[in-house]
């Protein structure tokens, strides 16, 4: 498959067009893969999840997956994808929890760039680590989008296949890699991926490392995980989760004072952001209403440990991003 969309190639919108879709590329992959084996490394995000059903659809045990939870993954999120693909779909999967290796490398790490570097370069050391254990895998999958091709080149930056040592050659099988973000979504639906999965909001590569401000730690990584299970849980409840484009809680790393059992506390506050955007390069603030608002507070207030107050970020893009780091 050439890395251009043909001119006539049709926009995917229907399942009909979506079932073409998926016959024509599972005939691809087996004609491309043979009998041999395919690795991926499956993050839980849209694009990794989708090319892993178009697999196991063509090839069923010759993929191998590999899930790398870093420590910085939503509440319930890795359980997700062990409960969707090892369970439902019986994929072969391997779930490296690798959380205190991140959190040790990260800790006293405060440059957000520092924590990126970290984060991505110990994915690929991790995955790298799983890949040998594995003998005569040839191909790598990966959930590279027509996008990236378009405007980052032909390799996914947080799969970087560039960063595996020379040794470890593979051939790369990219059943997506000219599809747009919303024809990934109705092929992912054809396939039977659950709605939580198929309408994600973004999630940045480096999780939750970029919401928890300054150098993680551990209590401050809990609280925050929690409020924002909390946030996702009441955009659920009032129809929000899917017509608002991204919505998350930031725990920066200081405390404020407050009161708590008749005591002076000092605790962190927790701040909610809630966006709205088409490319992500501009992106308003989505106009909640109070009693929402005051809901997920007082449920923070009173569920999330270490916390005291709760801020609704006013700012829109630009001048502020859309992240905090
Ligand atoms: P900003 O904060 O730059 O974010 O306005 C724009 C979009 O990009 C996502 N984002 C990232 N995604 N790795 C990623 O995979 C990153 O390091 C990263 N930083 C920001 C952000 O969530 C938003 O959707």
């Amino acid at each position: 498959m050439s890395n251009k969309r043909p001119e006539d190639m049709q926009r995917i919108s229907t399942a009909a067009q979506a079932e073409k879709y998926i016959d024509e590329q599972v005939a691809a992959i087996r004609e491309q893969v043979g009998d041999k084996k395919v690795l991926l490394a499956l993050s839980g995000g849209v694009d990794s999840s989708v090319v892993a059903a178009l697999l196991i659809k063509a090839i069923g045990s010759q993929l191998q997956c590999v899930h790398v939870n870093h420590g910085l993954m939503r509440k319930g999120e890795s359980e997700m994808v062990i409960d969707v693909f090892r369970k439902q779909l019986k994929a072969n999967l391997v779930y490296v929890d690798a959380t205190d290796r991140f959190l040790d490398k990260l800790e006293g790490v405060a440059d957000p760039e520092q924590k990126r570097k970290i984060i991505g370069g110990e994915f690929i050391r991790v995955f790298e680590e799983e890949a040998r254990k594995f003998e005569g895998i040839e191909f790598l999958a990966q959930g590279t989008i027509y996008p990236d091709i378009i405007e980052s080149g032909p390799v996914k930056a947080h799969h970087n296949v560039g960063g595996l040592p020379e040794d470890m050659k593979f051939e790369l099988v990219e059943p997506i890699k000219l599809l747009f973000k919303d024809e990934v979504r109705v092929v992912g639906k054809a396939l039977g991926l659950p709605d939580a999965m198929v309408y994600r909001q973004p999630f940045p590569g480096p999780g939750l490392g970029v919401r928890c401000l300054g150098a993680i730690t551990r209590d401050r990584l809990h609280s925050l995980r929690e409020a924002d299970a909390i946030l996702r849980e009441e955009f659920e409840k009032a129809g929000l989760s899917g017509r608002v484009w991204q919505y998350f809680t930031v725990v920066p790393d200081f405390k404020s004072t407050g009161v708590r059992d008749g005591k002076r506390s000092y605790d962190w506050p927790v701040i909610i952001r809630a966006v709205n955007t088409v490319d992500a390069m501009a992106a308003t603030v989505e106009e909640l209403e109070w009693p929402l608002l005051h809901k997920i507070t007082d449920r923070i207030l009173s569920e999330v440990p270490g916390v005291s107050r709760v801020l609704y970020d006013l700012s829109p893009k630009p001048p502020a991003t859309i992240e905090w780091e």
